[in-house]
């Protein structure tokens, strides 16, 4: 290319501007070579204008080749036919376009039909020799002596197909203002040996392309947790599920704990389980009438409850917490729905985080991801809550479910829900679930014969599972692979 380069600057030098079709002709080099020595030394400036043109050129069909190489049709014809003559039909059979060939060859005087020949007509030669004229031409053509050929016979060589027009891209060349024979290469990078010799001082450096396409980038992206948090959200939205908005994480232990008919000496609001806050230490803002209910059925029972029978302290209820769990956002969910005029039935989940004061180990951490998932409606059974399960935990890849009795303060029934884990041979736990306590519903305000199917897991376990993580704290912080998150991506 740097050659090219020079020749065109030459060649500007000496005989001035020009296009450069007739350049690469010129030189005898391909146009695109002058087409990118062209776009190069535009790239330095203004040593060269280059001024874009389309322009209308002949060049020869494939048809035209053949002709230059072996002849014209008409040629062709003549010199196959013998010196004692042949019948038209056999001629005809010997080279393509034969008929084409003949009538030109009669018309030029070629050739003759003896008609009193033996055994019926037979096609003769007229003359000895014959002058390619066709062929001639379009040597001439080939060798780019254009002028050479008249107006006339390009249109019938057009007509013949052995030529054709077509419209070509070049450029008129000539001189820039900052013209120079010869020129700097310009530097694309700019090295650490340039900076310290301090020779990039006296280089030249090509300008900044702000229309070239970057080169692919390694770039971070969405986080594994995130990942499976948009799979699980996808697997909701299909079996017909709303998402409940999950943005306080502060929440009053009234929320997190009371109304899910938690008493408030439960081992789970220790300070050793649960953070307290200590800035705000208390929420202000409760629904008062429904704050009643709740204290009533805690101490004293009601709806068909004994309730806890102990002295349920306001003091307590007060206090915020970083929520222990997303079932806080539920019962607020379920709150909301029992105030409606008329109950309509619903299905809600949340993927969301929850907090908790946990020692840290391979499996815990103080601060993960629920699942959470919540069904109301007239007449649901744990059969309801089983069959969800099912549908639920076959769209996530796990079908060998098991269920164990267990005990929630909120749920009654309540089951745990095993998985048997092919990787680690044995059961373990993928989810808790149960029917909601009428001590939580009731007071609530929803109607006696509805029932809330309920049920909640970590994200991070099925994350795991997925991406053969056995520590949980490589999932978070510093110890995250970045690896994990590299994705190629193209900039534009
Ligand atoms: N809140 C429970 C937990 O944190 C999960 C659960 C939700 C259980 C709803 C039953 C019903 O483990």
């Amino acid at each position: 290319m740097a050659d090219t380069t020079t020749h065109v600057l030459e060649h500007l030098a000496e005989c001035g501007p020009i296009d450069s079709l007739t350049l690469a002709v010129k030189l005898g080099t391909d146009h695109q070579r002058i087409v990118g020595a062209v776009k190069s030394l535009q790239s330095l400036g203004n040593v060269i204008t280059a001024e874009q043109r389309s322009s209308k050129q002949w060049e020869l069909t494939k048809e035209g080749e053949e002709v230059v190489e072996k002849g014209s049709h008409e040629a062709l014809v003549y010199y196959n036919v013998p010196e004692e003559g042949i019948s038209q039909k056999e001629l005809m059979q010997t080279i393509p376009n034969a008929k084409v060939g003949f009538s030109k060859a009669m018309s030029a005087g070629w050739l003759m039909v003896d008609k009193t020949a033996e055994g019926g007509p037979k096609i003769r030669r007229k003359v000895d020799k014959i002058h390619d004229d066709v062929q001639e031409c379009l040597l001439k053509f080939k060798n780019m002596n254009i002028d050479d050929i008249i107006e006339s016979q390009k249109q019938d060589f057009k007509k013949r197909k052995l030529l054709q027009e077509v419209t070509v891209k070049s450029y008129w060349l000539e001189k820039g203002p900052q013209f120079s024979l010869t020129v700097e290469k310009q530097e694309t990078d700019l090295t650490p040996e340039m900076i310290a010799t301090g020779s990039w001082k006296e280089k030249k450096f090509k300008p900044y392309n702000f229309d070239a396409l970057g080169v692919p980038l390694e770039c971070g992206h969405l986080h594994p947790l995130m990942k499976v948090k948009t799979e699980v959200r996808q697997i909701f939205l299909e079996m017909g599920f709303t998402e409940m908005a999950t943005n306080n994480y502060v929440e009053s232990s009234f929320w997190n704990f009371d109304t899910l008919f938690v008493p408030q000496k439960h081992p789970a609001r220790d300070m050793q389980d649960t953070f307290y806050l200590s800035d705000p230490v208390h929420a202000n803002e409760f629904p008062l009438e429904y704050l009643e209910r709740v204290e009533t059925v805690h101490s004293v029972g009601g709806y068909g409850s004994q309730g806890y029978n102990y002295e349920w302290k306001f003091e307590e209820t007060k206090k915020n917490v970083m929520r222990t769990h997303t079932t806080a956002v539920s019962a607020r969910m379920l709150y909301r729905l029992a105030q409606q005029k008329k109950f309509i039935p619903v299905k809600y989940f949340s993927i969301d985080k929850v907090f908790r004061n946990e020692n840290l180990d391979a499996t815990h951490l103080a601060e993960f991801h629920q699942v959470e998932g919540v069904v109301a409606d007239y007449g649901l059974t744990l059969g309801n809550l089983m069959g969800l399960f099912k549908e639920f935990f076959n769209k996530l890849g796990i079908r060998n479910l098991r269920f164990k009795p267990t005990y929630n303060p909120y749920t009654e029934p309540s089951m745990e829900i095993f998985s048997y884990h092919e990787g680690l041979k044995k059961w373990v736990e993928v989810g808790n679930s149960g029917m909601f306590r009428p001590e939580m519903l009731l007071p609530m305000g929803l109607p006696k014969d509805v029932a809330v199917l309920a049920w909640g897991l970590s994200l991070e376990r099925p994350t795991m599972i997925k991406y053969g993580i056995d520590n949980i704290r490589e999932l978070v912080g510093h110890k995250v692979n970045l690896k994990w998150f590299i994705v190629t991506l193209y900039a534009d």
